[in-house]
């Protein structure tokens, strides 16, 4: 058995920040990541990352504009946080070494983005969170802090409700250990391929969301999913925001600046308003006919320089799977799965929570960071350049809050027998010959959440989305791998990650249905109109045997009233 303070599942940015955190609060921390932490999806993250540090610019008009991105839906203590720590935390990476891109007087240069008139992004050309990834490694490194590079967690340890630690299997050998921690954080990023296509990584399959789920958390917004405005139809590839942020437009078929048409509501902010408001109007012009084979364009050709300088990255991508210089031509693009909102419940400290038969009360030693988690920071729809932010300040507050729980909470004594449970789950699915293979069902239940609860949701396409899903659901337990082999089997992990996937997109179902109203990513055609009066709370669910169980929790309004909201 394995034995650490602090036990961080999830080596992504959130993950690193808070295994930093923890380990400089004094705590023995471990961090476990299914690959190689460099290879996390934050390094996907391109466009970079918000900080209010421009001298026309102030944490609070950032937390009011992320506020108004949030439709609202966002809990306004956690949004300050979010903006009034941030900016300390942007000098500490800059002092860690991350070298942000430089305007000509030296400064950290910031980009446009989306829902702001400001500029406020801070980023190393288009690769900004691969650099800060990197750089954080270095640190984690240099601290010598304990690294379980491709493990895999099976399962949360409960004992009395509380949590303290988790098994996992060491890939390269197949090997199955209990992990022992006073408190375990949960970073493993969010659920991106229960959708297909998606921007996300193959690795972004809502472990952590499922394992908090089982174990007794809270999921919070679990119907809050961003479908980003520019991806490659060919495979989900993300390109930034930042090259809107920068001045390229949106066209559709007729050669037409539709962001500007007033039924949209943004005609200031136009291709930088929200995502939400610009993926709804990209697919309205896509199906009343203004598309081009299920795309919109987006012109960069009068940015070209700046492109050349700064956009490396999303020129590659177009040039490689669009076949698009895009220097020349416009890229088609289109609007696909990106981020989800919600997750495991937490609060400002990163503590998850678990639902009483009343309401809702701490989960001893559980906490969550990052896109795993809901603090709440982003509400019905996240603003662009948030969310390393989020990952970065989350992950710090959780990692220092972990490690002094762990300091003040005694040891528990724990028998080695749920490795027999764990151990029997792997036979059984080896022990299976059939032809149900889980990439089938994994793409199978993709292409459903894509038809029925992506950019636009009703009632009746949310529950056949709900009866296809059970299907799929049903077909699970007969699923069989070709590799029957202990040496990093990834046929293994594939099917044991479809679980926790199917978990998520039940949940996200049964979350689409439960709110009757329309509020920033979450567009019901059949109840159009935001409701503050009925709906300006949160969907709470957690799991019982019957399926997932609903409530509701009131947002936190701390300065902002909600108010009519256009760009
Ligand atoms: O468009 C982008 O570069 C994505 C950034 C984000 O999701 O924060």
């Amino acid at each position: 058995m394995i034995e650490h303070d602090v036990l961080v599942i999830g080596g992504g940015l959130a993950g690193m920040s808070a295994a930093l955190h923890a380990k400089q609060a004094g705590a023995d921390v471990a961090m476990l990541s299914k690959v190689y932490p460099t290879r996390s999806h934050s390094a996907a993250a391109q466009g970079g990352i918000n900080s209010a540090i421009g001298v026309e610019d102030s944490w609070e008009v950032h937390a009011y504009e992320t506020v108004k991105g949030s439709d609202f839906l966002g809990d306004q203590d956690a949004i300050e946080i979010l903006c009034r720590e941030g900016i300390e935390d942007i000098f500490a990476l800059e002092h860690y070494g991350v070298i942000f891109d430089r305007d000509d007087e030296g400064l950290i240069h910031m980009r446009g983005f989306g829902g702001t008139d400001k500029s406020r992004t801070c980023h190393v050309g288009d690769m900004t969170g691969q650099t800060i990834l990197h750089v954080i490694y270095e640190q984690l490194l240099r601290l010598e802090v304990q690294s379980y590079n491709e493990w895999f967690v099976t399962t949360l340890l409960m004992e009395d409700g509380i949590c303290y630690g988790a098994v996992a299997m060491e890939m390269i050998s197949g090997k199955l250990e209990i992990i022992k921690a006073k408190s375990i954080i949960i970073c493993t990023g969010g659920c991106g391929r229960v959708y297909e296509p998606s921007t996300n990584g193959l690795i972004v399959t809502g472990d952590g969301l499922s394992l908090a789920y089982r174990a007794g958390a809270v999921l919070m917004d679990m119907e809050m999913v961003q479908y980003h405005p520019t991806t490659l139809p060919a495979n989900g590839f993300l390109i930034t925001e930042g090259a809107r942020g920068e001045g390229a437009y949106l066209l559709n078929a007729n050669d037409e600046r539709f962001m500007l048409d007033p039924r949209y509501e943004a005609t200031t902010l136009a291709e930088k308003a929200s995502r939400d408001v610009v993926s709804r109007a990209e697919t309205i012009e896509i199906r009343e006919g203004r598309g081009i084979n299920g795309c919109v364009l987006l012109d960069c050709r009068h940015i070209k320089d700046r492109i050349l300088e700064a956009f490396h990255q999303i020129s590659e991508l177009a040039k490689d799977y669009a076949g698009v210089d895009i220097t020349n031509e416009p890229l088609p693009v289109c609007p696909g799965m990106h981020y989800l909102m919600g997750g495991i419940k937490t609060d400002i400290d990163g503590r998850c929570y678990r639902y009483n038969g009343e309401g809702i009360d701490p989960l001893p030693g559980l906490y969550a960071a990052g896109e795993a988690a809901c603090a709440s920071a982003h509400g019905a729809n996240r603003l662009g350049g948030n969310s390393l932010l989020d990952c970065v300040v989350f992950g710090r507050r959780a990692g220092v809050h972990a490690a002094q729980y762990a300091n003040d909470t005694n040891d528990v004594n724990i028998s080695e027998q749920v490795i027999q449970t764990e151990e029997q789950k792997i036979a059984d699915i080896f022990a299976r010959a059939t032809d149900e293979r889980p990439a089938t069902l994994r793409l199978e239940m993709g292409n459903i959440m894509h038809e029925f609860t992506g950019v636009f949701r009703d009632e009746s396409g949310l529950l056949e989305s709900q009866r296809r899903i059970g299907l799929v659901r049903e077909r699970y337990p007969q699923i069989s791998v070709d590799d029957k082999g202990r040496v990093f089997n990834t046929d293994l992990v594939a099917a044991l990650e479809l679980n926790y996937m199917l978990d998520c997109a039940e949940v996200i179902i049964a979350s689409c249905l439960a709110r009757q109203e329309s509020r920033g990513a979450h567009t019901r055609t059949d109840h159009p109109k935001r409701d503050d009066e009925n709906w300006l709370k949160h969907v709470v669910i957690y799991r019982t045997d019957e399926g997932p169980a609903i409530d509701y929790l009131p947002v936190i309004i701390t300065k902002w009233q909600p108010e009519l909201r256009q760009y």
